[in-house]
């Protein structure tokens, strides 16, 4: 029987749910009991995520971790990440105790600048466009006053409409450029009511609009966050050669396209943790941070290293378009409570906030790699996962970890030790 459904959004939630066990799951009566046991108690909050998507059949839970010793232009910071992954809050708890004792971490915002553009084909006179879009450009602002209104009390608005020749890249196309500044939203919403007003407004018989959409490229919307201390404070043991090491690993990085994107995938780790956890829109900053690695022309890496006079330096330059108000940031009540536990920072807070987590994240990557590997730290923290999946019990996950304190932990070892001591 076709599995094609038609009105499946009008039924309700019950009415969903059963035509999904029926049609994917046989019938079976566990599959409800799994997803019921997700519904918040609280009808007001299960309304709340019910009306976030459409067709909401559950909730899908990750966890909410605290790392805790920031210290972030001489302020202290508990930071909170949202992740699946076992190592991420761990690594950046210790990174950032450890560089608590060595001044902490230096952050600015280097820009705002958000941009939005609106695509259309036009095959006439190059000259007269260019004239028609002179005589239009005040209008095309004015149109905008109701929208940018609020916006522009607070400091924001649009900064710049330009006319931009892409003929050499696709025949007849052009586009009008908007650059935008919106202070403490994220701004998506604002950024393309603004721009489908300006299309409307600047659309003729020879002026085709193709479409009008903000850009998650936002390569002036940047944010450089590092660390610094002399060499011999870096390590315990041979701290000359751990930062050499470490050098040496963010230059592989920077030549080798396949390690960029591990490297900059362990700096995302601490990155889209913070950005979910404080309601932002992780796909954005994803695309945005990649482009933006890749704005050579060859994929590099997100951070940079050296040792200049015996002081090792550690950075990363990211663009991070996020906000602290609008969107999901104060809806959902946990994204609510991360802003306030970060002392509700202003956009520009909050970018800094992001970036250190991001080069924190990739200090304890390296760190690990370069020194006793990724494995050891991971698989640790990795454990308790595999010793869930046997379902074993509290006394014998106990043993487990006492066992594997000082042994090598693979998938295999922990299922081979609960084995034994089951037998
Ligand atoms: C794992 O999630 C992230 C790392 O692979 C990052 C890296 O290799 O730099 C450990």
């Amino acid at each position: 029987m076709s599995k094609i459904v038609h009105g499946f959004s009008k039924l309700n939630k019950e009415q969903k749910i059963a035509w999904l066990v029926a049609n994917y799951f046989d019938n079976d009566n566990e599959t409800k009991q799994v997803l019921s046991q997700y519904w918040n108690d609280n009808e007001v909050i299960q309304d709340l995520h019910d009306d976030f998507i459409e067709n909401t059949i559950s909730n899908f839970y990750l966890p909410l971790g605290i790392a805790p010793n920031f210290v972030i232009n001489n302020k202290e910071y508990a930071i909170p990440m949202v992740i699946e992954e076992s190592s991420v809050v761990a690594a950046a708890s210790l990174v950032a105790k450890f560089w608590s004792t060595r001044g902490g971490f230096k952050a600015e915002v280097i820009s705002t600048e958000k941009i939005g553009q609106v695509h259309f084909i036009f095959e006439g006179d190059k000259k007269k466009l260019r004239q028609y879009f002179n005589s239009k450009k005040e209008d095309l602002l004015k149109v905008t006053d109701d929208i940018t209104k609020n916006m522009r009390k607070r400091g924001g608005g649009i900064l710049n409409i330009e006319l931009r020749d892409k003929t050499s890249e696709l025949e007849n196309y052009y586009q009008l450029h908007v650059t935008f500044e919106t202070v403490d939203s994220m701004g998506a919403n604002f950024i393309n009511s603004c721009l489908e007003t300006i299309a409307n407004e600047f659309e003729n018989e020879e002026i085709n609009v193709v479409m009008s959409i903000l850009s998650n490229y936002v390569p002036n919307c940047l944010v450089r966050a590092e660390v610094s201390c002399k060499v011999e404070e870096l390590y315990a043991e041979n701290s000359e050669l751990f930062a050499q090491k470490f050098v040496q690993a963010v230059q592989i990085a920077n030549a080798e396209p396949h390690r960029a994107v591990t490297h900059n995938k362990g700096i995302m780790n601490g990155i889209d943790a913070v950005v979910i956890a404080t309601g932002n829109d992780f796909r954005a900053v994803e695309a945005g941070a990649h482009a933006y690695a890749a704005k050579s022309g060859s994929y590099k890496s997100l951070t940079n290293a050296t040792i200049e006079d015996g002081i090792f330096k550690f950075w990363i330059e990211i663009p991070l378009a996020v906000g602290t108000v609008g969107g999901l940031t104060k809806l959902h009540p946990l994204s609510k409570l991360s802003i306030q536990l970060l002392n509700n920072p202003s956009a520009k807070e909050l970018m800094k906030i992001i970036a250190v987590a991001g080069l924190a994240q990739n200090f304890a990557a390296l760190r690990a790699l370069t020194t006793t590997g990724i494995q050891k730290g991971h698989m640790k923290m990795h454990l308790t996962n595999i010793i869930k999946q046997l379902g074993a019990s509290e006394e014998d996950k106990q043993f487990l970890i006492d066992y594997f304190e000082h042994k090598t932990i693979t998938h295999n070892a922990v299922v081979e030790a609960y084995n034994n001591l089951r037998n």
